[in-house]
């Protein structure tokens, strides 16, 4: 499988979490309860495989593969990218309070978990159309083959080191579950 490919895959599945989040957010809006288990799976989703992994492949390999290639990092879609990260860091630290707050039965809790939740769903779904569809594209442009066959290397490196051994199969079988809870 090539680097884009395999980054295009972990899109997929930040769009079917997105789809869950949507879901529990609904249910949270009419009333309901949802497990506290969920909530805090789906944190761990997206600060380990969205963020520590996913975030950081394009921040460490593939965007300074690109700059290195005459794709410049300022004004342009990298600095773009860039910054989107960063929202997504803040939108999923004002989740992970509204967890905290649902977890001690904190009144306001719920309106800061669809507040962020809603914000966060929005950003990430526009921020992946423009990397599948303008900077991947770009990427494929301007990397050789080699530099791609390269890279595969270093996707095994983060993922070894900062997610560890085994835990992105771990996530692929979490999301599974919360998709036939929520989704089925
Ligand atoms: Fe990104
Ligand atoms: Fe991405």
């Amino acid at each position: 499988m090539t680097v884009i490919k395999e980054l295009k895959n972990e899109h997929e599945a930040v769009l079917l979490t997105i789809r869950i989040i949507d879901q529990i957010t609904s249910l949270l809006k009419s009333g309901q309860t949802v497990e506290l288990i969920h909530l805090d799976q789906i944190l761990e989703f997206l600060a380990v495989f969205v963020d520590k992994c996913h975030h950081s492949k394009e921040e460490k390999v593939l965007f300074p593969a690109m700059e290195a290639a005459g794709i410049p990092r300022e004004g342009g879609p990298i600095a773009t990218m860039l910054y989107e990260h960063e929202q997504g860091r803040s939108l999923v630290q004002g989740l992970r309070s509204g967890v905290e707050g649902y977890r001690v039965g904190k009144e306001s809790s719920i309106s800061e978990i669809i507040k962020n939740a809603h914000k966060y769903g929005k950003l990430l779904t526009s921020h992946i159309d423009k990397e599948n569809n303008v900077l991947y594209v770009m990427a494929e442009r301007v990397l050789s083959a080699e530099k791609m066959v390269a890279m595969e290397a270093e996707f095994t490196r983060i993922e070894e080191n900062e997610v560890g051994p085994n835990k992105h199969e771990e996530f692929h079988a979490t999301l599974h579950a919360l998709k036939s809870i929520y989704l089925d």
